[in-house]
């Protein structure tokens, strides 16, 4: 037993079992290069700026893969490789401290790392793993040997961005962090079945219908829908619209179930009457399949919200209608499921004619003034952004303890004194309302977020704060040329989006400012109700996991709903 957990822990430590994972399910006979392999591995060579033509890199990538011979993961036994592998380990001195990721990234360029330790005048360097304080609430895990010192534009900048971040959120006093945590501690013990069950597991729990459908988008992944069919007896009377929900960013259908009957939206539409449908962006726990693509590989993950929006929302929108004979939905999106509504809308005008009404909670279009730190340090024009970008790497968004700490858990872990909550990257990145921190449910919310996307989508909205405007996904300049045939990334036309829209926002949502927010609503062209929550904490999500949310949120969407 021993043994054998020994054995297993060093193959961890080398990082080799996720290259057993990915051989046993490629296939053998090679790789089969997308042409957006190209673009992404061309991406990265943009950061050691070249010129160089399109085909003159392809022709230099192909050599490259020539001499590489046998790549890491085919060929080889897995036996020969381990040895190449510990052999590469020993030879390669910079590799004795590289940290494997589980999304196969390697740490080899941390953000910044040994903070100095000044003491009498005396600055002396800090040990391996060592935290050390050197702004009143900012604290950054250390790397041996990569003294690589934050400069003092990154400390201002870094201080900036989590001081904004932190004035939009509601303080905890030392003796309310202290029962928090006890509060906390707690409710960890408690076993709660919800935190396992996936979406239908719920349904069923709670005696509602459910149905599973799996569709596949013209590009070739698999989305699955959740169906809740109206019950019976409310069909008899009237037939009542479908309603398509779609879940935000690092979510899935699930956070719209997680509070319960009673609660969640999911389930207070359905009482209403309402067929619903509950939606899977691609790269979610439920949405991991594609006809050649294995997730375990980076061109899966080859996607922003521009895919997202133009191939699986038409997909899924098109299969609820027909699958429940309708001509027209009610569209629901939180987060991420507002951008992609709006980008579907403004490229695809036909779409509007099947909207009753867009409700947008927390829409994120305009992001020039949003908060939250993670997006605000992969902005392009952010002094982090290059080695968070070298460090997240061109797949899934899947970033290690010691990322989610320096984009802001450590801050937050300061600020709420909750280290489980700061240690879970959608809350990092979307803020903590501590007035909504609900010992029962977020240990279960936990369980079921973060539910997966690709890093793409994260950098896009990085874009999105740089950039004025809501455009398609930046390449950069060359292959933007290659792609859209401009050197910009086109910009998503506003002007298309005739469907009915009711923005729902908060002060202090991390990622929808009521700023951008406003802009939104005065650039769509139809005339759009704005409706901010009345309650000066309401978080990012909140919309979807606070108890609050029923009565501040749901009650007058379903409203708005039954009255039209
Ligand atoms: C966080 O909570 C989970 C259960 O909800 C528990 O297993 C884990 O140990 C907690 N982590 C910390 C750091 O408290
Ligand atoms: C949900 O769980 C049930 C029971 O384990 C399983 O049969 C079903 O396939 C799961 N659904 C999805 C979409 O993962």
């Amino acid at each position: 037993m021993k043994a054998a957990c020994a054995l297993v822990c060093f193959a961890l430590a080398q990082g080799i079992t996720a290259n057993i994972f990915k051989r046993s399910h490629r296939p053998t006979d090679g790789l089969i290069v997308q042409p957006l392999d190209y673009i992404n591995q061309y991406q990265q060579q943009l950061y050691q700026p070249q010129e160089q033509t399109y085909q003159e890199y392809i022709q230099q990538l192909k050599q490259q893969q020539k001499k590489q011979q046998k790549p890491q993961y085919y060929g080889s036994s897995s036996h020969e490789s381990s040895q190449q592998d510990s052999k590469e380990w020993n030879n390669n001195e910079q590799q004795k401290y590289v940290t494997l990721r589980s999304s196969g990234q390697k740490w080899d360029k941390p953000l910044f790392t040994a903070i100095m330790k000044v003491q009498n005048d005396v600055v002396e360097p800090s040990a391996y793993g060592q935290n050390i304080m050197w702004s009143r609430d900012i604290q950054m895990p250390l790397k041996q040997k990569h003294h690589e010192l934050p400069t003092v534009a990154q400390q201002q900048e870094l201080k900036k961005i989590f001081a904004e971040a932190q004035e939009s959120m509601k303080h905890p006093t030392s003796e309310e962090k202290v029962q928090l945590n006890q509060v906390f501690a707690a409710a960890a013990q408690v076993h709660n079945e919800d935190d396992h069950l996936n979406a239908t597991e719920l349904l069923k729990k709670y005696k509602y219908p459910v149905e599973e459908h799996e569709i596949k988008t013209e590009d070739g992944y698999y989305l699955t829908l959740f169906h809740i069919p109206p019950m019976k007896l409310i069909r008899d009377v009237t037939k009542k619209p479908v309603v398509f929900l779609m879940h935000g960013l690092l979510g899935s259908a699930d956070d719209w179930l997680l509070m319960g009957p009673g609660k969640s939206l999911a389930y207070l539409l359905s009482d209403a009457g309402y067929d619903v449908w509950l939606g899977n962006a691609r790269g979610n726990k439920y949405s991991r399949r594609h006809v050649s693509k294995h997730p375990a590989m980076n061109d899966f993950w080859q996607f922003s919200n521009d895919e997202v929006a133009l191939q699986d929302l038409p997909a899924m929108i098109d299969y609820a209608l027909e699958t429940s004979a309708q001509q027209k939905l009610y569209y629901v999106g939180h987060s991420q499921g507002t951008t992609a509504f709006f980008a579907l809308t403004a490229s695809k005008p036909e779409y509007n004619d099947k909207i009753i009404m867009m409700y947008a909670l927390a829409p994120m279009v305009y992001m020039k003034h949003a908060r939250s730190p993670l997006i605000r340090m992969i902005a392009p024009t952010s002094p982090f952004e290059q080695s968070l970008h070298h460090e997240i790497g061109h797949g899934e968004f899947n970033p290690s303890q010691e990322l989610i700490a320096t984009v802001g858990g450590q801050m937050l872990w300061n600020e709420i004194g909750s280290k489980n909550v700061s240690s879970n990257v959608n809350f990092v990145m979307s803020g903590v309302n501590i007035d909504s921190v609900t010992p029962e449910l977020t240990p279960v919310i936990m369980r079921h977020v973060p539910a997966g996307t690709s890093t793409r989508v994260i950098k896009q909205y990085g874009q999105q704060v740089t950039g004025d405007d809501f455009r398609k996904y930046d390449f950069g300049p060359a292959i933007n040329q290659k792609v859209y045939g401009s050197v910009e990334a086109p910009k998503y036309d506003m002007q298309n989006v005739k469907a009915p829209v009711t923005l729902y926002y908060a002060e202090e949502d991390w990622l929808a400012s009521p700023v951008d927010v406003t802009r939104l609503q005065q650039v769509l062209p139809t005339p759009v109700t704005a409706y901010k929550v009345p309650e000066p904490h309401f978080s990012h999500l909140d919309f979807q996991f606070s108890t609050k949310a029923p009565e501040l949120v749901y009650k007058q969407l379903i409203e708005s709903m039954n009255n039209a």
